[in-house]
């Protein structure tokens, strides 16, 4: 069966295909500029993390957690207290590692370091690593931002 006539034409058609085209482009490009100008906050105010999953951490030693989507350290120091960090390097983001026989955290990407409180101490790294309040309530650490009450 042959259809007598059509919803569009030709014309139609190919300015619609090339208008779609356009706009994926133009969106392509926009998008990201976008999400650099105006980036998004994916950090959490505070986690919570039941505290027997790190009892057992020895002195001087470093686990790790998930801070969004962040690697976050959390630190056994020789006195039993615990401090915690956002283990991304000050300079350009990073990861930094703990190296426990040096005591120090350590930046491979540029060669950057941190002394065993998270205060820069050699390499291009400009500013501390970020710490994070840490509040230990009964069976769970409580891990939040420095700005949050
Ligand atoms: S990103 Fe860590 S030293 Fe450059």
């Amino acid at each position: 069966m042959k259809l007598k006539h059509s919803l569009f034409t030709r014309r139609q058609f190919l300015n619609g295909l090339f208008g779609g085209w356009i706009a994926a482009l133009l969106g392509s490009f926009f998008y990201p500029v976008v999400k650099f100008i105006f980036p998004p906050t994916r950090e959490p105010d505070q986690i919570i993390l039941p505290f027997s999953d790190f009892k057992d951490m020895g002195s001087n030693s470093v686990r790790k957690f998930s801070w969004g989507t962040k690697p976050g350290l959390l630190k056994k120091n020789e006195d039993g207290s615990y401090i915690a960090f956002v283990g991304i390097c000050t300079h350009l983001d990073c990861n930094v590692a703990y190296l426990p026989d040096e005591r120090k955290f350590f930046c491979a990407c540029h060669d950057g370091w941190y002394d065993e409180v998270g205060r820069n101490i050699g390499g291009p790294p400009p500013k501390p690593l970020r710490q994070l309040v840490l509040v230990i309530e009964e069976e769970n650490l409580v891990i939040k931002r420095e700005d949050v009450e």
